[in-house]
């Protein structure tokens, strides 16, 4: 609809066909006669309000104009004008104006009373996973059905193969539907013009390669996206059947291997659309190719593709409209000829090896519209040569590269670009003024760029219409103005480490990610936002001073992640509840903090007792308080209403009393951090009992699915989120997914009291543990042995006495110790991990210690129970010679193993999110399919 022009509209929308009959047949008839003339067979009409009544009446808005007697009026229903019979049901949702309808009943089967329909949409609302009743076989003339995208589940009922008038059958994008049985059904369609079962499981469907193979002939569109069929693309029937006439085929998205071999796709001569993205398929494409003369897209994006990109340009037909080649390995440079494939309005070639320059020639596409060079190896310059003839040109991405624009200041682009992607490319140092005649971006990624210049005045009027904005890591001045209120379309803001000055402006309604990190915004946070929409608030190390109003309390609402660590926020956090101290569930409102899953205040100057804020924020799993002014105790609530928590970050406060026993039930908890407070009394025993710290690798588990996840994300198009811990002496910062492999436990700095819990040697994942400067007493226990993870172990500062237990020469990870300022005694142990300390400074402050590397000579009957021999945890030698093996071996696999199993675990975490983040995910999703169809249509 977008497409047509208002006037068109209005014709097909605003003249009802009865109106249109009354102008043709009868000018003289009356409004009424019309009516009765157009108005319903009775017994449809009570068909379709018994199926309104299995309705959701929450949701059913599209159906709010089913009242009165004429059912041949109510949206989507569409009478025959002879008849008066209903011919057609349309209710497929309009996504962007209508909330889909969902059902609260099963589908009444009452809708078989319209026996004359002939076409059924149902497609994009929510079945709730019921099966597709087996009754829509029974719609005999029905010529088009849609249910597609709309939750159905279970599997296709078999009568659908009943419906054999039926030239358009759509049940895709349902992702609990499955077929078992297809051969009961699909090759009874035998007059099926359109199929398409994307997304349905066809994996447990024995007889598919049967089935397809009985496809009919008149098939002229087939889709089978996602349906997990997994096997060679030569073993798929389709090619050696008559399906001759099909000009679609889209087999995408199914783990199909091997090679696409010569003769395969011969008989498809009429083929115009090839679509086999997202499989295995190795190898170059077969020289055939070139018969397919009528074909004009091939989708070829994620594969394994190899060879020279040239040599697969030579085998394509002539003609190519569109060519997607994404994400292969294909290498060589771009030849120069291609400015003779003039037809191609779609090239994209990103995420392969290309090396060399961009030939000039490319400026020669006069129907060019997507040009993807992403992610390649391209180098040299980029002139205005390349774009000359470019007039359609409206998505442009040659990030990743190694290119430079060399385009004159002067230069007025030729085309109107929607989409740009120049991050890596060399625009500066000046801003790049040839984008003030592109007004119609509505995407402009142009990070680290090298933009050494103020903000030009023209920008923000020329970018009004973007979606997504990125000019992050350059050296962007300039003062931003009071208001981005006139961004009205947009949901990204991406600027961070820049040189930006200025308030934090009032920001666009609907505005969803907001990241100004790194500049120098300054002064107080306004008291009106502008948007309650905004998930990402990153605004750390600016120059943001004073409290937070209460006034965001209800702007910040859907708040995910927010971040503003390095400024100077002081007083205390906003008392959000209105009932004073207790945090009330009501149900059916939405908190504030409610959905926060990451929150970082780390160094400012706020100030108050541990923040009751936080008490509605149940899906919170970082959280960094460090380096502020808080007092008081810590709550024990901290354990019931937080218990996501998988980091708890509350150094330098000044928070004192006990540690409440209750934390140790937070069981994701994998970094707690409460050094440099005023904390007394024992350590107590059953503190030991934090489940994540047990285990040697939580991030595998499904404990800290939240922050993977929201990290995850954050990482694919912003500035690294990062965690520092003190470890080993330094300051270190995890960044990213980095940050799941830090577990430790630092209670340095405060003025604890008793022995070191022998069930600390429970904590088996533990990798730092930082107990310096307490008043620790009696022996450092024997647990703190080689089951544990250790690389950074600090006890200096206590009273400890006793003797150095020899079982910490076998904890193999070990790079750090200090046992200083102690009143440890007797022979320090040797061998082992321990040989490796020869820094004296480790063991000063021990007056009665003795033995290498002190310089203090042990007397002959200083005996130790050092000897390796002699342990009594079951450690002999072989396995203390063996954990020294495997201590390199492991630290190497640890990092490397990592990396490469990285994506492995990104798919683990995906697949064990819980409610929260499904919800999350599924509106991320929701947006990026959005504005990947966005990028699509264009
Ligand atoms: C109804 O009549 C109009 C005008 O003659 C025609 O365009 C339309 O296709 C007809 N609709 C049906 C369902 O027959
Ligand atoms: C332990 O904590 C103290 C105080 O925070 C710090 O100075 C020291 O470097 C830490 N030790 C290690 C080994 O990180
Ligand atoms: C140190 O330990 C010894 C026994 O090993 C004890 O006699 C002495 O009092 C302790 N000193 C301090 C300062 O605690
Ligand atoms: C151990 O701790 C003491 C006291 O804090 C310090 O002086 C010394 O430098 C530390 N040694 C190492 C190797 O970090």
């Amino acid at each position: 609809m977008a497409k047509l022009t208002s006037s068109t509209t209005h014709g097909v929308l605003l003249l009802p066909l009865y109106l249109l009959l009354l102008h043709i047949f009868s000018p003289s008839l009356s409004l009424e006669t019309t009516k009765l003339r157009g108005s319903c067979v009775a017994s449809e009409r009570d068909a379709l309000l018994t199926f309104k009544e299995g309705i959701n009446t929450l949701h059913g808005r599209l159906l709010s104009s089913w009242e009165g007697q004429d059912c041949c009026k109510w949206r989507g229903v569409m009478c025959s004008n002879k008849t008066g019979h209903v011919v057609k049901l349309n209710l497929q949702v309009d996504h962007d104006r209508l909330l889909p309808f969902s059902m609260s009943n099963d589908i009444s089967p009452s809708l078989l009373a319209l026996e004359h329909l002939n076409y059924l949409d149902l497609s994009f609302n929510d079945f709730g996973g019921r099966q597709i009743p087996k009754f829509m076989g029974s719609f005999k003339n029905l010529k088009y059905l849609n249910l597609s995208n709309a939750n159905f589940g279970g599997s296709v009922p078999p009568q659908l193969g009943n419906l054999t008038k039926l030239l358009h059958l759509d049940v895709g994008g349902n992702y609990y539907l499955q077929s078992v049985d297809l051969v009961a059904w699909l090759p009874r369609l035998s007059s099926l013009k359109h199929l398409d079962m994307s997304y349905v499981n066809l994996s447990a469907a024995v007889d598919w390669v049967q089935a397809l193979s009985m496809l009919p002939t008149s098939l002229r569109v087939l889709h089978l996206f996602g349906c997990s069929l997994n096997a060679t693309l030569a073993s798929l029937p389709l090619y050696s059947s008559n399906l001759t006439a099909l000009v679609t085929l889209d087999l995408e998205y199914n783990d199909f291997q091997g090679p696409i071999s010569d003769g395969l796709l011969g008989n498809m001569t009429s083929l115009k659309e090839l679509r086999l993205g997202g499989n295995d398929l190795v190898g170059m494409i077969p020289e055939t190719m070139k018969n397919l003369h009528k074909l004009k897209v091939l989708d070829l994006r994620w594969n394994q593709i190899s060879g020279d990109i040239a040599e697969l340009m030579e085998r394509l037909p002539h003609k190519m409209q569109s060519l997607y080649l994404r994400g292969n390995y294909l290498n060589g440079s771009l030849p120069n000829w291609i400015e003779n494939m003039t037809s191609l309005s779609t090239l994209d070639l990103g995420y392969n090896s290309l090396i060399g320059s961009i030939p000039s020639g490319m400026g020669k596409l006069t129907n060019l519209n997507y040009l993807d060079l992403s992610s390649n190896q391209l180098v040299g310059m980029i002139l205005e040569d390349h774009f000359t003839s470019l007039t359609r040109l409206e998505m442009l991405d040659l990030s990743n590269n190694s290119l430079t624009m060399g385009v004159h200041l002067n230069w007025i682009p030729p085309f109107r670009l929607k989409v740009v992607y120049l991050s890596y490319c060399k625009l500066g140092p000046h801003f790049p003024a040839w984008i003030q005649s592109e007004t119609n971006i509505t995407f402009l990624v142009m990070s680290s760029t090298g933009i050494i210049d103020r903000l030009p005045d023209w920008f923000w009027n020329v970018i009004s219409q973007v979606e997504y904005l990125d000019l992050s890591l350059n050296q962007i001045s300039g003062v931003l103005p009071m208001t981005l209120e006139f961004l009205s379309t947009a949901k990204y803001i991406i600027l961070h480490s820049n040189q930006l000055k200025g308030r934090l402006p009032k920001l666009p309604m609907d505005l969803w990610y907001l990241d100004l990190s790194r500049n120098y915004i300054s002064g107080p946070l306004p008291l009106n936002l502008g948007t309650v929409e905004l998930n990402y608030l990153l605004l750390s190390n600016n120059l943001i001073n004073e409290t937070i109003p209460s006034s965001l309390c209800n702007q910040l609402q859907s708040l995910v992640v927010l971040d503003l660590s390095n400024n100077h926020i002081s007083g205390q956090l906003p008392q959000c509840w209105t009932n004073g101290n207790s945090f009330r569930a009501k149900s059916g409102s939405r908190y504030i903090g409610s959905n926060l899953v990451i929150v970082n205040f780390y160094n400012n100057s706020l100030s108050g007792k541990f923040p009751l804020f936080f008490q509605g924020c149940q899906y919170l799993s970082f959280l960094d308080l460090s380096y502020n002014n808080f007092f008081g105790n810590l709550p024990a609530w901290i354990a019931t209403r937080l218990p996501n928590l998988v980091f708890l970050l509350l150094k330098y406060n000044m928070f004192f009393s006990y540690i409440p026993i209750k934390l140790s039930r937070l069981d994701r908890l994998q970094v707690l951090d409460l050094g440099h407070n005023n904390l007394s009394g024992i350590i107590d025993p059953s503190l030991m009992n934090f489940k994540a710290m047990t285990l040697t690798s939580p991030y595998t588990s499904d404990l800290n699915t939240n922050v993977a996840y929201i990290v995850d994300n954050i990482d694919g198009f912003s500035d690294p989120f990062s965690l520092f811990v003190i470890i080993k002496g330094q300051i270190l910062e995890y960044q990213n997914d980095k940050i799941f492999f830090m577990l430790s436990l630092d209670l340095s700095e405060n003025g604890l009291t008793g022995e070191i819990p022998k069930e600390i040697g429970a904590l088996a994942g533990l990798k730092n543990l930082n107990l310096s400067s307490n008043r620790l007493i009696g022996n450092i226990p024997e647990t703190i042995n080689g089951r544990l993870s250790l690389e950074s172990l600090d006890l200096s500062n206590n009273e400890l006495f006793g003797e150095i237990p020899s079982t910490l020469s076998v904890l193999t990870f070990l790079s750090h110790l200090n046992l200083s300022y102690n009143n440890l005694s007797g022979r320090i142990p040797s061998g082992g991990q321990l040989e490796t300390f020869n820094d004296p400074t480790i063991y000063i402050g021990n007056n009665n210690l003795c033995g290498p590397p002190t310089s203090k000579n042990c007397s002959r009957n200083q005996t130790t129970m050092s000897d390796l021999s002699e342990h009594e945890d079951g450690y002999d030698m072989s396995s203390f010679y063996l954990s020294m093996g495997l201590g390199f071996g492991m630290g190497f696999w640890m990092v490397f193993g990592t990396l490469l199993f990285k994506r492995t675990w990104r798919i683990t975490y995906f697949l064990l999110v819980d409610n929260i983040c499904d919800k999350i995910y599924v509106f991320m999703v929701f947006k990026w399919a959005r504005l990947n169809a966005r990028i699509k249509k264009k």
